[in-house]
Formats: structure tokens, C-alpha cells, sequence
């Protein structure tokens, strides 16, 4: 067995720094972007061969330091999850179905041979990062605190095989309204895509389906190529056909023909079961949609009526239009728009706007 060696940090252990101060200074919370702005706090949490995760803690935000050797550096062995913390009108800070994530993370940590927080320790961590980072928050309306758990194989080992070491690291960095996906544009700009038929995003059986670190680096080349031209982002096809729309390269796509709303089916495994994604089948469907998830055809997103994507980054982005080849299809968007109905019901939800009737917000002040 080779000796573990994972995450130190060279700052010392923390407790909440609640100075009385509502907001951070020298932000400028009206030009956010997608990014990070260091903020005051970090949570850790560590676990060693084949215990479980126990006494995490915050810690100043800063560098860490990992053995050259850790797993996660050398073969990949890591997760991350994405979640928000919103403030309301009246001052309250949310957070929107937590436990979602912290499920999405033990389905992904399983694939990739590695201990998970429970649900509690998870939704407790990020509880106590946003707290200790509350000034971070954005005010009402001006975006949100963006909340990144990262679940790594921080030992050190050589040999091909799990790390015989782990740690949850869980960052945070305000964020503004707009939407990551394309070019990081200000406000909610439709999306104008390009599907990309050479290279592939995911195969049945490998990880396309859970939020593994390896999943992402190798967007990069059809993203690159895509923007190059003019394109804000990619739309992938299934590597097995090369027939039916999948993903864009960190979002879930939806289309709408004759007002039934459809997006791809999680069941080859190459689909990320977005929190969104789920969420805005449930209110479709509260709202009165016929709401179907299946194998779409790319002839279908290119007759549709409307299409869109999700994401916790995201929320919930028009698509304008789509490329496929020389072909060029623009779709509905703006007012009266079925994904715009779909947005404010979420962000309503989110931001304390409309009732939660389903229980979906988690307030943590
Ligand atoms: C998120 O929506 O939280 C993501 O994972 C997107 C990120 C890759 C930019």
C-alpha cells in the first residue's frame, strides 16, 4: 500500500466570520459575471481508507496543497457538483434542493470508486460555507452565491487505483444573471449552436451521466472550433447513431413542438440528470404540459417551435438557433415563450418571488 498523502492547507481552521457586514465591499454586484471572486471561506472534510467522511471544517479560502501523486491529478479520480444560494426580496437566503446534489454525488462517486458524504453531511457543508461566506451573497436580483463541492481522490498513489485517500472541498464565488453557456455574455442571450458531428461527448457505459471532472476538459475542441466561427456553443449527438441530440457541453436541452415539451432520456447513461432539468419537468407538468423524455431525433430539434437548455449555471437559456451543417433553423424566443414562462416559475421559486409549494427551497439563515 502506498503511503496516503492528501489535501493539506496551510491556512488554519475557522469559524464563521459573521463581522455584522451585510455585503462585501469592492464589488461591483451590477457587472458579475461567471467567475471567481475569492471570498472569505472554504469547507473541508476528509475520509481515509475505507472509513467514512467525519469532521469537516471551514477553513479560510486560498490555495491548497495535494501530493503529486493524488489521485485525482494523475488518473482523474474526482467529481464536482454546482448549486446556488440566492437572496430574497425580504433578506432570506435559499438555497434550491441541496439534497438533489448531494444525491447526484454518491450515484457519481460509486461510478468512480470513491466514498461519498451522506445527504446530511453534504447539505450541511454547504449550509455552513454559505453561511460563513453570507456577505458574498448578491443582493436581491443581482445573481447568486455559486457553490462548488468538489469530491477528489486527494491521496497519493502510483499504481492504477483508487486513492486511499478523500476529500470534499466546497468553494464559493458570486455570480451574476448571466448566462455561463457561449461566450459568458451579459443577461440571457439566446443561444446560437452548432452541432457537432465528428466528435462526441459521451458513449453508453462510460460517464457521461454523472459530473465527473473528466467529462469537461474535453469539450474544449468542438467548443473552441464552434466560438471560432461565431457560435456560442455545441450541441452533441449519441456517439452510437450520431443520430439524436444528447447535450450542449455543460447543459441539458429541451425542444417544444405543438406545445409538448421533450428532452433526451437519461437511460444510455450519457445524459447528466440535471437538479434543472428535473425541476423544469415537474413544473412543465404542473403547468399543464404534456412533458415527454425520449430519444429525439436531430430532425426533430430542427423542425421544432421552440428549444432550450438547462443547468444550475444556466437556469434556463432560449436557444435562437441551431446549425447543423449548412443547415440553419432559428426558433421563438422572448415574450410569450415557453422556456421564458418556465424561467420566471423557477427563478420564482428560487428567489422567494412565488410560493414553494414543493418544498424544494432550503433557507439557511
Ligand atoms: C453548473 O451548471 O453548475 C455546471 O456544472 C456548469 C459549469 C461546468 C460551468
Amino acid at each position: 500500500m502506498e503511503a496516503s498523502s492528501g489535501l493539506t492547507t496551510t491556512s488554519e481552521s475557522i469559524n464563521h466570520s459573521d463581522d455584522g457586514e451585510k455585503y462585501a465591499n469592492g464589488v461591483n454586484w451590477d457587472e458579475l459575471a461567471f467567475g471567481i471572486t475569492p471570498t472569505d471561506s472554504m469547507y473541508t472534510m476528509n475520509c481515509s481508507d475505507g472509513n467514512n467522511f467525519s469532521q469537516g471544517h471551514l477553513i479560510p479560502y486560498g490555495n491548497i496543497e495535494l501530493c503529486p501523486s493524488a489521485g485525482i491529478l494523475n488518473y482523474g479520480q474526482g467529481l464536482f457538483e454546482g448549486l446556488k444560494a440566492t437572496r430574497t426580496e425580504d433578506g432570506r437566503i435559499m438555497l434550491f434542493r441541496p439534497q438533489e446534489n448531494a444525491l447526484r454525488m454518491k450515484m457519481g462517486a460509486e461510478r468512480m470508486c470513491m466514498p461519498s458524504p451522506s445527504v446530511e453531511q453534504f447539505v450541511d457543508a454547504v449550509k455552513q460555507t454559505v453561511l460563513a461566506n453570507k456577505r458574498w451573497v448578491p443582493p436581491p436580483g443581482k445573481g447568486s452565491l455559486y457553490i462548488r463541492p468538489l469530491l477528489m481522490g486527494s491521496g497519493s498513489v502510483l499504481n492504477l487505483g483508487p486513492a486511499p485517500e478523500y476529500t470534499l472541498l466546497i468553494y464559493v464565488s458570486p455570480v451574476g444573471n448571466s448566462s455561463p453557456v457561449g461566450n459568458y455574455h451579459k443577461g440571457r442571450a439566446s443561444l446560437n449552436l452548432y452541432v457537432e458531428d465528428k466528435l462526441r461527448r459521451a458513449t453508453p457505459g462510460g460517464t457521461g451521466g454523472i459530473k465527473s471532472i473528466t467529462n469537461y476538459a474535453p469539450v474544449y475542441q468542438a467548443q473552441k472550433q464552434a466560438r471560432a466561427k461565431g457560435f456560442s456553443d455545441v450541441l452533441y449527438l449519441d456517439s452510437v447513431t450520431g443520430k439524436n441530440i444528447e447535450e450542449i457541453s455543460a447543459a441539458n436541452i429541451f425542444i417544444v413542438k405543438d406545445n409538448v415539451i421533450s428532452t433526451p432520456a437519461l437511460v444510455h447513461g450519457t445524459i447528466l440528470p440535471g437538479v434543472t432539468r428535473k425541476s423544469i419537468m415537474e413544473i412543465a407538468l404542473d403547468l399543464g404540459y404534456q412533458m415527454e423524455e425520449r430519444l429525439i431525433p436531430l430532425e426533430e430539434l430542427l423542425e421544432a417551435d421552440e428549444a432550450f437548455c438547462t443547468g444550475n449555471s444556466v437556469t434556463v437559456n432560449p436557444i435562437g438557433a441551431v446549425t447543423y451543417d449548412t443547415k440553419r433553423v432559428e426558433y421563438k424566443t422572448g415574450e410569450g415563450t415557453l422556456s421564458q414562462k418556465l424561467y420566471e416559475t423557477l427563478t420564482g421559486i428560487q428567489t422567494g418571488r412565488l410560493e414553494d409549494k414543493k418544498g424544494w427551497t432550503l433557507e439557511v439563515n
